[in-house]
């Protein structure tokens, strides 16, 4: 039988589908507590097939010139913006992501954030641990309805889609602004807007595209200071997509109501930032496709598309084809 093709793992990874990879490659992994050194991972992959990315991890040209056997590089991840794929491209590497899998997931999460911001769950939570249960109507923090309100979805993809159908079940008007108008509004009653229009009409705005260079900071302080005052800003997309210091001064001056982050730059978000002490924000640490069956999926995505690469066949998921 012939060697077993190399598989490298740059950190901590699901081990029922690494299970499931090593009965097709042999796995060498990074279980140092620490993060693996970018030199020791570029030595690693000299001799390897493929790589699984562990992110934080920035793959370029430079982290794959000196691996000539390298044949693919794969993520469990929809977002990719920690890779040049231009770059791997260029280097004939192709790189798999894990699209379609979690769109339920992240929508269910992005839904979450919404319902819970609206109705101020957190705070009025805090009131019961904190063994100060109000006195109605004055003592607790009073919501906002998410029915007869409309939703603006910046970034339609599937994950957006899947918010419109969970907002459309609550009663909401669902707006969304995206690169290109949609052919299935009449099936998903959404309306396509420009973002100015977008943002001066709707109740909740919620941000789902991906990170590049156009996106990068797109809520700025002009972004928010069109938003309505009394309206609540919502990002499952990606941290960068905010410039954070005008959101907070957006959230302090009051030309915004709350916020809801499932992503923030910086990652992992410092317990002392300015942010928190707004008191008008909802955070979690990027937990949008944090299920138990969905990173299953994810990860069992990435092996296939690693067992794929490795024997030079098509990727059941490629971003790079
Ligand atoms: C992704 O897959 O890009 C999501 O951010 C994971 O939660």
């Amino acid at each position: 039988m012939g060697k077993k093709p190399v598989v490298v793992v740059n950190g901590k990874a699901r081990e029922d589908a690494l299970a499931y990879l090593a009965e097709h490659v042999e796995i060498r992994q990074w279980t140092e507590a620490t993060k693996m050194p970018r030199e020791t991972l570029k030595e690693w992959l000299r001799e390897a097939d493929g790589l699984w990315s562990v992110r934080p991890l920035d793959i370029d040209g430079d982290l794959v010139k000196d691996a000539p056997n390298l044949k693919v590089v794969a993520q469990p991840s929809v977002g990719y913006d920690n890779v040049k794929v231009d770059e791997l491209t260029a280097a004939g590497i192709p790189f798999g992501n894990t699209p379609g899998v979690l769109n339920e997931t992240v929508a269910e999460l992005a839904f979450t954030l919404i319902a819970s911001a609206s109705r101020r769950i957190y705070e009025n939570m805090n009131f019961v641990t904190d063994g100060q249960w109000p006195k109605q109507p004055t003592g607790c923090v009073v919501g906002k309805d998410l029915s007869r309100r409309t939703l603006g979805i910046i970034g339609m993809g599937g994950i957006g889609v899947s918010i419109s159908r969970r907002a459309r079940a609550f009663g909401m008007t669902v707006l969304y602004n995206n690169r290109h108008p949609r052919n299935d509004d009449n099936l998903y009653m959404t309306t396509y807007k420009s973002l100015d229009e977008l943002l001066a009409l709707s109740d909740v705005v919620c941000v789902m595209a991906p990170l590049t260079d156009e996106t990068y900071h797109m809520c700025d302080a002009e972004f928010f200071k069109e938003m309505k005052s009394d309206a609540l800003f919502v990002n499952v997309g990606r941290g960068k997509i905010v410039d954070t210091d005008a959101l907070v001064d957006a959230l302090n001056n009051g030309e915004i109501d709350y916020a809801a982050l499932d992503v923030t730059d910086p990652e992992p978000f410092p317990a002392d930032h300015p942010l928190l002490k707004t008191g008008k924000a909802l955070i979690v640490p990027h937990i949008g496709s944090y299920t138990d069956r969905t990173r299953y999926e994810m990860c069992i995505l990435t092996a296939d598309n690693i067992i794929a690469g490795v024997n030079q066949k098509p990727l059941p998921a490629c971003v790079n084809e």
